[in-house]
Formats: C-alpha cells, structure tokens, sequence
C-alpha cells in the first residue's frame, strides 16, 4: 500500500472561506478520495493560517484580542468543509502547541545550519500578501500587483534566511525532478523565480507581536510565511514531544501541496530551501490552480467581490456544487465564475445525463423488469466505454486534472444514454432482449459510481443504493472494482426522486 500525504494553503482567518478556498479544498478532497480508491493510505490534510500582520490588523479593527479573533474565524472554515463533504484527516491551526514546537525546531535547524543570520531591513511590504517587494515589483504608486493596495515601509532590525545560497541546489533539485510542479507551465513560472535571482528574506519581526517567537530570540517573532509553510510538516508530528511523532513525520513526509498560484514563490521557491537547510527532504510535488475570477478579477476579501460557498449549496447542492467547481476549469488556468455557468453545468451534466440515466434506468427495469435489475452480459457494447472512462479518469486522476477525468467518466454516462436511445428499451415487450440492454445500463451506471464518487460522493452512494448494491461505493477497489462485469443481477433496483431536479 502506498502512502498518499495531499495538503492544501492553509487559509488566512480574516474573514470567512470563499469560493476560491472552497475550490482549492473541493480539488484536495476529490484526489484524496480518489487515492483512497486506489487503496492508498491517504493523509488529507488543511487548516487556518492565524498569525502575522495581517490578522493582527483585522483582530485590531474588530476591537479584539488576536486569539479571540481566530478562534471566531478558525471554526467558520471547519464548518464550511463539513458542510461541503471534504474529508479531510486533520486539520491543523497555526496557534496549536503542536504547531508552534515544530517551528521553533525548524528555525533553530536552519539557524544551527548558519543560514538564519541578523541584518537591518529596509523596504516594502504588501499586508494583504505578507510579503516584501523591491520597487520593480510593483505597480506604479507603491501599489502591490495582487492587491493593487499601497505597501507599507518598514525599517527594523531583522532575522533573515539566506535564500541567496540556494539556487544552485535548487536548480539542481528542480533538474533531478522533472514533473514535480503541475501543471508543467506553473513548473516554469517557478524556474523563472529562481533563474531571475534569489533575495534573502527576512524571516523574523520585532515590531510585531502575534506570532511564534525565535527560540533562540524572543524579542522576535516569526515571519508568518516561515510560521505557516512549517505547517505540512509540524501536522505530521515534525519537532513533536511525543514518543511515535518522529516517527510518524518519517512516515508521510515528503507531501503533495496544492496551491494557488498566488503562493508559488513561497512554496517552490522558499520551502523546499527552508527544508534543505534543515536536513529535510523537500516536497514530493506541487499541484498549482489558477484563480477563479469574478467579474476578471481574482475573488479575494480584498477586492471585496466574494461569492460564499455556502449560500450556493443551499441553491444547488453540495454535489451540484463541488461537481462544477471539479469540471469546469482546467486546474491550473484561471477560470470565471458565473452563476449562469453554474446552472448550465448542472442543467447539462447532472440534470440531463446523470440524473435522467439514473431515472430511464430505474423506470425501465420497474416497468419491464419487475424492479429486479438483470446481470450484465461479458460482451456487451458498452464494455469498450467503460473500459476507456477508467482509463481516461486514472490518467486524469493522476495529472491533477479533474476535469479531464471527470470528462472521461461523463463519456460514459454519454455512451450509456445513447445506447438506450438506440435501443429503446421502454418501446420493447419485457424479455431477454430489454433484460440485455438493462443489464448492460446498470454495469455502467455501477462503474460510473465509482469513477464519479471523488467528486460527488454522496449522489454517488445513492445511485449505488438505488442500483440495489450493498455497502460502500468508498469501500471499492480500483481498478478492479470498475472492471466490465461486477453487476451480478437479482438485485432491487429503486427509482426514488430525481437526484438533479431542473434548474
Ligand atoms: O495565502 N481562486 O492564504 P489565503 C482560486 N495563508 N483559488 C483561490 C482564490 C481564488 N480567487 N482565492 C484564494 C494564504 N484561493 C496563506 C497560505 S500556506 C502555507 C499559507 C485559494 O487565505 C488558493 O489556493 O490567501 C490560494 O493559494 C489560497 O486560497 C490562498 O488563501
Ligand atoms: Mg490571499
């Protein structure tokens, strides 16, 4: 059995999530589930990001502590992923102990290596970004690219990382590791990073306070992306006082992250050197999305155009939802999101073919087939599909591109909807020949369940129930488990409601 360790950012607690950290959290959940089919032993983890400037800003304007500010906030993003069915395994908070102990043991490793050392700096510094930015970097009028906000200016004594000494290490990592960063055009947008020269940054803070001190200093504080990127590891027990953390960290690390692509520099860029430094092996890959624009712009609490997640689930259904957020964009560019395109999805995918298979089947075999659902026959027309789908979701599984494998499922679904048509089974006398067809739609609709349930799992476990399957569709098997044939017969098929009502 392989081990699978999937992260996702962990998400500022200024506000609560939207639907960009919806998007990225609903991408996490549906390869952990699907690595889970393969059988792999999955660690799925996320969580909230709680110190720096930037919650400290936000807990001042709420008239709060900083800690009574994120432990309003941190639940939010828990719920939220309750509600959109994400499993994850663990979810971590930058303020547990846990947390804190395995920084403190990572800057002091990389402070014992020599490449943590004193300096003044000078210069200019997005909130909103938590990051420093030179005046080429900007936009005219000091405004950050991102936020389009003004920076601030900062002079202070420092900490800083030698990052400088790290691209020849790093370059010959990325060389020795082809394919780590998805998709391979993000890869080179981070080449492109460490080509162009890299800065020391500073890694520690005197005139702020919320945050985690250096062992070895505390008249400072850490830089909130040292604090936060030491998540992956510190989850995993790294630097933890209990017997079995060392061992435990062994045993997952090195981890996938997925990212936005608003965040590549700080984890292809400073956290595999970070983690040279300590002695640590650097990452096993990145998965790298685009932004979900709104309007064209990136949705962010900044830019103040945020769509909840939540409000559209109680529209469209968590299933409805995570499955448009899965098929609509090619992970890795950015992608617009419009509620009409929302409907149209659903309308399309779900409504008119997996819902309506769902009830043609149904209502054929309660019609001409007593309600008891015929086996499937070895040589039926559809195996082909069926065969092609599983191979067109594994591969698309694998590349962290959703929606190509859910495409490749849906080819399916197509397929089974047109062989119905052709036949039309609902025109024939009850018989071996409508038994045949029926037998070959339910096969289908059963590998469907499976090829379909990472990325919506419950409408996936109905079908199943309704297709008269005992148990779990998440306690399947793949591949085997999608081979032509497991639909034995003899089982009750139900109709129930239609799974995707018309919008
Ligand atoms: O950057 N479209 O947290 P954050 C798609 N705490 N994805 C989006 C998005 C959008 N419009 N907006 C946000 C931070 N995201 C740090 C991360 S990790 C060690 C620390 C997603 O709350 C996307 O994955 O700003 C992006 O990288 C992440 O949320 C940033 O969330
Ligand atoms: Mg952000």
């Amino acid at each position: 059995m392989s081990r699978y360790f999937l992260t996702t950012p962990i998400y500022y607690v200024t506000a609560k999530p939207h639907l960009g950290h919806a998007y990225t959290t609903i991408i996490g959940d549906a390869i952990a589930r699907w690595h889970r089919l393969l059988g792999d032993d999955v660690h799925f983890l996320t969580g909230t990001d709680e110190h720096g400037q930037k919650v400290q800003d936000y807990a001042d304007a709420a008239g709060k502590t900083p800690q009574e500010f994120v432990d309003e906030i941190a639940p939010l993003y828990e719920q939220a992923w309750q509600r959109l069915g994400i499993s994850h395994d663990d979810f971590i908070r930058t303020t547990e102990q846990r947390h804190k102990a395995g920084v403190a043991e990572l800057l002091k490793r990389c402070y014992d290596a020599g490449d943590i050392e004193l300096d003044v700096y000078k210069g200019k510094y997005c909130v909103a970004c938590e990051e420093y930015y030179t005046d080429d970097e900007l936009d005219p009028g000091d405004l950050c690219k991102i936020h389009k906000r003004p920076v601030e200016y900062y002079e202070e004594e420092n900490y800083f990382f030698r990052l400088s000494r790290f691209q020849d290490r790093l370059l010959a990592w990325y060389a020795a590791h082809p394919g780590a960063i998805q998709p391979e055009f993000r890869g080179n947008e981070a080449l492109g990073l460490i080509k162009g020269g890299l800065r020391d940054f500073s890694v520690s803070r005197t005139s702020l306070k919320w945050g985690i001190p250096l062992p070895w200093d505390s008249k400072h504080v850490a830089y909130v992306w040292f604090d936060a990127l030491s998540n992956y590891i510190t989850a995993i027990g790294f630097g933890g006082p209990d017997a079995g953390d060392a061992e435990r960290f062994e045993s997952w690390w090195p981890g996938t992250h997925l990212i936005g692509k608003d965040i590549i520099r700080h984890h292809c860029v400073y956290w595999p050197a970070m983690l040279m430094s300590a002695g640590i092996e650097p990452p096993a890959g990145w998965a790298v999305g685009g932004w979900l624009l709104v309007g064209g712009e990136k949705m962010s609490k900044t830019s103040g155009n945020v769509v909840n997640p939540l409000e559209l689930i109680d529209d469209i259904g968590v299933d409805g939802f995570r499955y448009y957020v899965l098929a609509e964009t090619a992970y890795g560019q950015d992608g617009d999101f419009t509620y009409e395109g929302l409907i149209s999805r659903y309308n399309s995918d779900l409504a008119n073919n997996l819902g309506n298979l769902l009830s043609r089947v149904a209502t054929v075999v309660g019609k001409k087939c007593e309600g008891v659902g015929p086996a499937s026959r070895a040589d039926s027309p559809l195996a082909a599909a069926a065969a092609a789908a599983l191979d067109g979701a594994t591969e698309g599984w694998a590349a962290m591109q959703p929606s190509r494998a859910l495409d490749a499922t849906w080819q399916l679904i197509r397929a089974t909807n047109a062989y119905l048509e052709a036949n039309e089974p609902w025109k024939t006398e009850p018989g071996p020949a409508v038994d045949a067809v029926m037998g070959d739609a339910l096969e289908a609709l059963r590998i469907v369940c499976l090829l379909a349930s990472p990325a919506v799992p419950a409408t996936c476990q109905t079908i199943w129930e309704r297709l008269g399957l005992p148990g779990q569709v998440a306690d399947q098997r793949l591949p085997e488990g999608a081979r032509w044939g497991g639909y034995p017969g003899g089982l009750t098929v139900t109709k129930g409601d239609p799974l995707f009502p018309r919008r």
